[in-house]
């Protein structure tokens, strides 16, 4: 159970239902390689607020598919997650000590099982979605979803915002690159998240649009809302260290735009999300909630 006071009883045991699932699929750390084991499950497990599994959920749920049909999407998405996170907090990249309230997995680890740890949590995605019981019944879809995530992943998504990420260190970006660079780094595995949900529901086109404009906004508000939670949160709520972007000299909204504008642009994409995804009316809810969440999340 990971209850989230900031979201409501629809969604909280739909976190539930994630870390069930997250469980499962993670291999037990009774057989070896032992420590490899722990370290991805120390990854995964205990901590962490879902929202990309929730996406998934929430999508399904919005064109009226719900529960297993989406579990496997739900988990391929958040150990794709879980794996961003374990590189992005190596000293390789950024230096961090705190994840989720906890030391980082390379802390506990060390660097090579964290790197190995991450390497097999994204294989792990591939073979789960490959794996999923209702694919099969629809190989032409399971195929799609798996060139997705592939996509999200890499370098015209996660991996290739995270290059964007280390290389603008210490520049001064324009507006324009530092919604580029976030848009990949985080908005390429959220938006992906809806489209799994809406392509395991069997979305139409005119849906799939309508949800890909949603996940862009909410993708980039959630990055836009760690920037600034980044700089005013602190280490005891938000669960990392904050001041992080500061002392490392990272381009982050508040440091282009400033705190005010910061949350005006919030404010406009949590307008554009809650626009497209109007048609949705009430199969829509848990959307909204989570374009909201996104948005105003303290940590
Ligand atoms: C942190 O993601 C990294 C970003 C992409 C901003 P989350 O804030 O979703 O991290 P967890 O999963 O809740 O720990
Ligand atoms: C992380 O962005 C994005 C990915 C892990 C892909 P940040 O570096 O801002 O995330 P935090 O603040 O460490 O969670
Ligand atoms: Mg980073
Ligand atoms: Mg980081
Ligand atoms: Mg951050």
């Amino acid at each position: 159970m990971n209850p989230n006071p900031e979201l409501g009883p629809a969604l909280q045991s739909l976190i539930a239902r994630a870390d069930r699932a997250l469980g499962e699929v993670l291999p037990a750390d009774d057989h070896p390689p032992i420590e490899l084991h722990r370290a991805m499950r120390y990854a995964v497990l205990g901590g962490g607020k879902r929202l990309r599994p929730l996406l998934v959920y929430a999508a399904g749920h919005a064109l009226g598919i719900d529960g297993p049909r989406l579990d496997a999407p739900a988990c391929a998405v958040e150990l794709i997650h879980a794996y961003s996170l374990v590189h992005d907090d190596l000293p390789a990249m950024d230096d961090d000590a705190m994840r989720r309230g906890r030391p980082t997995c390379h802390v506990v680890f060390g660097e090579a099982m964290a790197i190995l740890a991450g390497d097999a949590l994204q294989a792990l995605a591939f073979e789960i979605l490959a794996h999923d019981p209702h694919a099969a019944a629809a190989p032409a879809r399971c195929v799609d979803m798996l060139r997705v995530l592939g996509r999200a992943c890499g370098a015209e998504g996660m991996a290739g915002g995270q290059a964007l990420d280390l290389a603008a260190v210490g520049r001064r970006l324009g507006l324009a690159e530092l919604e580029h660079m976030h848009a990949c780094k985080t908005g390429a595995l959220i938006r992906t998240a809806v489209r799994l949900g809406a392509l395991a529901s069997g979305a139409d086109d005119a849906a799939l649009d309508a949800l890909d404009r949603y996940a862009y906004a909410v993708g980039l508000a959630f990055q836009v809302r760690d920037d600034i939670l980044d700089v005013e949160g602190e280490s005891a709520v938000i669960g990392k260290t904050a001041g992080k972007d500061a002392a490392a000299d990272k381009p982050t909204f508040p440091s282009i735009i400033g705190l005010e504008a910061s949350h005006t642009r919030l404010a406009e994409l949590t307008g554009d999300a809650l626009g497209a995804i109007a048609p949705f009316g009430a199969r829509g809810s848990l959307l909204e909630e989570l374009a909201h969440y996104a948005a105003h999340r303290r940590h």
